[in-house]
């Protein structure tokens, strides 16, 4: 005899039974739209990463108020859940396309391009339709947000249709029938909803991407935002498609651990991606031409004062963990050796690492996030730069060394 109601499957019933009621408006909204249409639109916003920059830290999914600090004030992301009063719940279909994918919010205003709407330009219209699905079943948070703190004359929208104009083509993304379905998959998701280049590829003087600097790398916030193309030496030229996808997945792979910006892309995007889209974007990266015939400099001589003084602060502060031919390990220390933050041409990164230390970004296939200690306190500038310069000059790497001023630059940047 079998005990189909047993209190304990009853119990777990009633559970799952609660759990998948949803709220008054998302019922509503998966009768609109359906479920099928919801859970597309779902999987274009892990892809977009709305989450990442709508949602203040504490504050409610999608409901804005996070900060963009810009050196002429601040824009802070809008709430876009569904609320009708303080959210986007009145925009039709029409209105939020025109907000994705032209940079016109509600009630005609001009966008920031801090929301990547240059990129989202090269989405497809029903991504567009499935993600408005999902973002109109989301619980809606009444949280009021004001999104424009810039000084004047930047607090003046109409301002960005200049820059439209100098900087922006609405475009969507032209698949290329010579290359593979994969291939233009992973274009269509680095170009698109992904907005890879919104970090990752050169700036003009208004800061919008420069084309001949596409995916080459930029500074974003004291990090550089490396050259992600397949450029043998600036780029991922080292990286096999498996080293991609394990990066993009887990936040670690035998070359890097990712902190800084990559962090949150990662976080809340790039590790619930399916494998085919990971494998998608790898195959896209490597395939991009990057800035190549650039001559490498050759690497300073061990006999250099600056590498001589390096080298002994090295041994005594960095080996520890980095080890003594720079390799590190696997999984824990990242290599400094090839490392594209240590030969990046400016050396934001390297300084924000070693001036004020970094955590690695955690993620559950790989749980444990070490740390860099943070070495500011303990170093002289001129100690930095001699330091900073040995790594950019060992074990194989050549980048230009690194002066004092440029050390003392770069801690003042980073007093809060
Ligand atoms: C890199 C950060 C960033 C990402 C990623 C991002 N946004 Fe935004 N978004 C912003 C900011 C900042 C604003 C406010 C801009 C302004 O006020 O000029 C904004 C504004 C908007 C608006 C206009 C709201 C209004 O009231 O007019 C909509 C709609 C929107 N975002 C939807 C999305 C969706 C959907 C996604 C994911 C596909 C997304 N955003 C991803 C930063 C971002
Ligand atoms: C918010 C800015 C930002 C966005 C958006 C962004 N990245 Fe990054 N990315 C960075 C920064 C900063 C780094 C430097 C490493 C770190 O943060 O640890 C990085 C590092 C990387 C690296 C490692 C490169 C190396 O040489 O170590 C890869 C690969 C990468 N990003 C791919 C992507 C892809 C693919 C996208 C789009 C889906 C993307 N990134 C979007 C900021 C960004
Ligand atoms: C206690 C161990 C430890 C010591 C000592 C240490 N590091 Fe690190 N370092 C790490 C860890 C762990 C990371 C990765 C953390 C992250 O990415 O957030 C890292 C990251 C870095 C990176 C970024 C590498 C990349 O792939 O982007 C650089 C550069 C670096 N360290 C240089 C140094 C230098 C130079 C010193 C000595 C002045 C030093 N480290 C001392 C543990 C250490």
């Amino acid at each position: 005899m079998t005990h189909a109601f047993s209190p304990i499957s009853v119990a777990a019933g009633f559970a799952a039974l609660i759990l998948s009621v949803p709220t008054a408006s998302a019922q509503q909204t998966y009768e609109r739209f359906g479920f099928a249409q919801t859970e597309r639109g779902r999987y274009i916003a892990i892809l977009g990463d709305c989450a990442a920059c709508h949602t203040a830290p504490g504050g409610a999914p999608l409901a804005g108020g996070l900060r963009f600090e810009t050196p002429v004030g601040a824009i802070i992301s809008s709430n876009i859940t569904p609320d009708r009063e303080n959210g986007i719940g009145k925009m039709t279909l029409k209105e939020f396309d025109a907000a994705m994918r032209e940079g016109i919010g509600q009630g005609g205003k001009r966008l920031y391009p801090a929301m990547p709407y240059p990129a989202f330009s090269n989405m497809t219209d029903e991504d567009i339709a499935d993600l408005y699905a999902w973002i109109m079943a989301q619980q809606p948070a009444p949280a009021q947000i004001n999104s424009n703190e810039l000084k004047f004359p930047f607090d003046i929208r109409t301002g960005m249709i200049a820059w439209n104009m100098i900087n922006f083509k609405p475009d969507a993304f032209k698949p290329d029938p010579a290359q593979s379905a994969e291939w233009n998959r992973g274009g269509y998701i680095v170009e698109g909803p992904g907005h890879c280049g919104a970090c990752h590829s050169g700036k003009t003087i208004t800061m919008g991407d420069k084309s001949s600097e596409h995916l080459t790398g930029a500074i974003i916030e004291n990090w550089v935002a490396p050259n992600i193309t397949g450029d043998a030496e600036a780029g991922l030229g080292a990286w096999e498609e498996q080293d991609i996808i394990a990066y993009l997945k887990t936040g670690a792979n035998r070359f890097d651990i990712a902190s800084g910006g990559m962090m949150d892309v990662i976080r809340h995007s790039s590790r619930m991606w399916t494998d085919g889209d990971l494998k998608a974007v790898a195959v896209y990266l490597k395939s991009q031409p990057g800035r190549s015939g650039k001559p490498l400099a050759a690497a300073l001589p061990e006999t250099d004062m600056r590498m001589q003084a390096g080298a002994r602060i090295y041994k005594d502060r960095c080996s520890a963990c980095h080890f003594d031919n720079g390799e590190g390990y696997p999984g824990l220390f990242p290599s400094l050796a090839g490392a594209g933050s240590v030969n990046a041409e400016e050396p934001t990164s390297v300084l924000h690492v070693v001036l004020a230390g970094s955590r690695a970004v955690a993620t559950p296939a790989a749980p444990t996030g070490p740390a860099m200690p943070s070495l500011g306190w303990a170093l002289s500038d001129n100690d930095i730069a001699n330091v900073v310069t040995y790594v950019r000059n060992a074990f194989g790497n050549t980048a230009a060394p690194v002066s004092t001023e440029q050390v003392a630059t770069a801690r003042a940047a980073l007093q809060p």
